[in-house]
């Protein structure tokens, strides 16, 4: 069965919704979901959003701050576009029904890691939900949008899946996208003149991960098979401060903590506090760059045997951490741990994908009609470390600079015919009866990411990565072309694509830069370069 739209946007995290919200109500849009309306990283983003919405401040601070977080490696070009359309994309937010947190009347402004002023607007430590709880009723009044929830993308349809063949279009265009029922299994196609991936990253390459299970890169893997670059992949952001606790899955701890005081400490000996040792390894301490803190933690930990260090609170006032942070006192509270009174046990975890899918800054990609927007992409903006809470900026920006380009052409050309596209080749009926090969690869591939490919690298370990990841990939290749797939199957699939393209970009970079850091190459060259990818096809 196909569909027709104007535009399918997969994928509705902040960059989806922002991107459907910001076209007029006359195009017929198909906004995908993996799993509800309301997911991916977006629902969990604690800290905010940052801008600069305060006369203290300016938009020189902000780039400077963004390219110095980036370790040099961001483009100047991006940064000061998003940087300036972010005031305005605070407002876009308050005019759809966000009310961020104010003081005196003003917007109150946090502060967070690398930042040189207070500059992060939110909502308590919960702007992600309240955010998408927002958008997600906008999205639901709006007759044009039709939300396909549960519904997993699987490829893009591009010219191999023309069923004419001499009208194949000099450059590759895409033409929407195969999606399957997750409840059915059932694959169709939604075609549509304008294609848009919004489907965040690819954390869950990585056994600790702050990320929902959504992250696995599904976009990133999408494109590349259909042909698009992708660039700086070795980047994978470690947060510093996971939540380290058995019954605590993917729970972040806000840097907004360590914004408003939190102390890094080592584990107490004879009832003392534990020694405060972010000072040992950067001028700035807690608040240096997210990289420079999450290698840090790392080291401590190796150095003293130790599972996790602590963030210590229990200086700041009970009701202040109450009415500041509410979310994470919950949680905390409801693990037994009460951070008024105790630090809170904290350990790194893969966080965000600084690299993705490369966009111009109308969000379009190497393929025709096909745009990427918010984690998915590679913009330039982050270069080898992203500044904290740069990100949601991202999305919003992003996803209205899309919904701009596509009026603009649009409006040139409004005619656009379907060409007759070949269904989705349902004759694998074979039922996937072995699901332990996938739960085992699954457990495999990110185990050995986090041992080979993790926060300090060397040429044996990603060698080493590089053989587990080429074994699986020819098992689960194998395995994909036998029998009927499923979610779980095509999730696997796109995560062993994500991690050879970041042990190959890691491979490619012969020295230490942000993230990106390697026991062969320690030094960082003169000349700041982006990672390139480009496939075969
Ligand atoms: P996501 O919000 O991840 O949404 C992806 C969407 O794509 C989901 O709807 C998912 O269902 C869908 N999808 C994925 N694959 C498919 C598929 N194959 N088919 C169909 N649908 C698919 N950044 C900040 O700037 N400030 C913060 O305070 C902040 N806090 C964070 C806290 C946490 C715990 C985490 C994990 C991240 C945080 N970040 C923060 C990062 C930020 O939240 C994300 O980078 C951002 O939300 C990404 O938005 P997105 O729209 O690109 O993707
Ligand atoms: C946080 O609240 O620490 C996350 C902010 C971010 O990832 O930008």
């Amino acid at each position: 069965m196909s569909q027709v739209f104007d535009v399918v946007i997969i994928g509705s995290g902040l960059a989806g919704m922002s991107c459907a919200l910001s076209l007029d109500s006359k195009y017929k849009i198909a906004l995908i979901s993996k799993g509800q309306l309301i997911s991916g990283s977006s629902d969990q983003a604690q800290g905010g959003i940052s801008a600069v919405m305060d006369d203290e401040d300016n938009f020189d601070n902000h780039v400077r701050d963004t390219f110095v977080a980036g370790a040099e490696l961001g483009e100047l070009e991006a940064i000061k576009y998003i940087i300036t359309h972010a005031p305005n994309s605070i407002e876009w937010l308050m005019a759809q029904g966000v009310r961020f947190n104010t003081e005196n009347g003003e917007l109150h402004l946090t502060r967070e890691g690398g930042h040189s002023h207070r500059r992060v607007v939110h909502v308590d430590d919960f702007t992600g939900h309240a955010v998408q709880t927002v958008l997600a009723q906008r999205v639901r009044e709006r007759a044009n949008i039709q939300v396909f929830e549960n519904s997993i993308a699987v490829d893009l349809i591009t010219d191999k899946h023309k069923r004419l063949i001499e009208q194949k279009s000099k450059d590759a265009r895409c033409y929407g996208v195969y999606v399957q029922n997750r409840a059915t299994h059932q694959i169709d196609s939604i075609q549509a003149r304008f294609s848009v991936l919004a489907t965040g990253g690819a954390g869950k390459v990585y056994k600790v991960t702050t990320n929902p299970d959504s992250n696995s890169g599904d976009g990133i893997a999408m494109a590349w098979r259909a042909g698009c670059r992708v660039v700086n992949m070795e980047f994978m952001q470690f947060h510093p401060t996971c939540l380290y606790h058995p019954h605590a899955k993917s729970f972040l701890i806000s840097e907004a903590l360590r914004g408003e005081g939190g102390i890094l400490r080592l584990p107490s000996k004879d009832g003392q506090a534990g020694h405060r040792f972010m000072f040992d390894h950067d001028e700035r301490g807690e608040l240096a760059p997210r990289d420079i803190v999450a290698r840090a933690i790392d080291f401590e930990m190796k150095k003293n045997g130790i599972d996790c260090v602590y963030l210590d609170m229990t200086h700041l006032p009970e009701a202040f951490l109450r009415e500041h942070f509410p979310n994470i006192y919950a949680k905390c509270a409801e693990l037994g741990i009460d951070m008024a009174r105790q630090p809170i046990p904290v350990a790194p975890g893969a966080h965000y994908t600084c690299g993705g899918v490369a966009t111009d800054l109308a969000g379009r990609t190497d393929i025709q009609n096909l745009y990427a927007i918010g984690e998915v992409s590679y913009t330039g903006l982050h270069g080898a470390n992203r500044l904290a809470s740069n990100s949601l900026l991202e999305c919003v920006v992003m996803g209205q600079s899309v919904a701009q380009n596509i009026t603009q052409v649009a409006a040139k050309n409004f005619k656009y015919e379907a060409p007759e596209l070949l269904e989705w080749d349902a004759s694998r009926v074979i039922p996937a009866d072995e699901a332990v090969m996938i739960t085992h690869s699954w457990d495999a591939l990110r185990q050995a990411m986090w041992n080979y490919v993790g926060i300090v690298r060397s040429n044996k370990r990603l060698e080493w990565a590089g053989k587990r990841v080429r074994l699986l990939k020819e098992e689960v290749n194998a395995y994909y072309t036998q029998y009927q797939i499923t979610p779980d199957l095509i999730e696997l699939r796109n995560l062993i694509t994500c991690a050879e393209l970041i042990i190959n970009s890691a491979r490619f970079r012969h020295e230490s830069r942000g993230l990106h850091y390697s026991l062969d190459y320690k030094r960082e060259l003169p000349k700041a370069l982006p990672t390139i990818m480009t496939p075969k096809n």
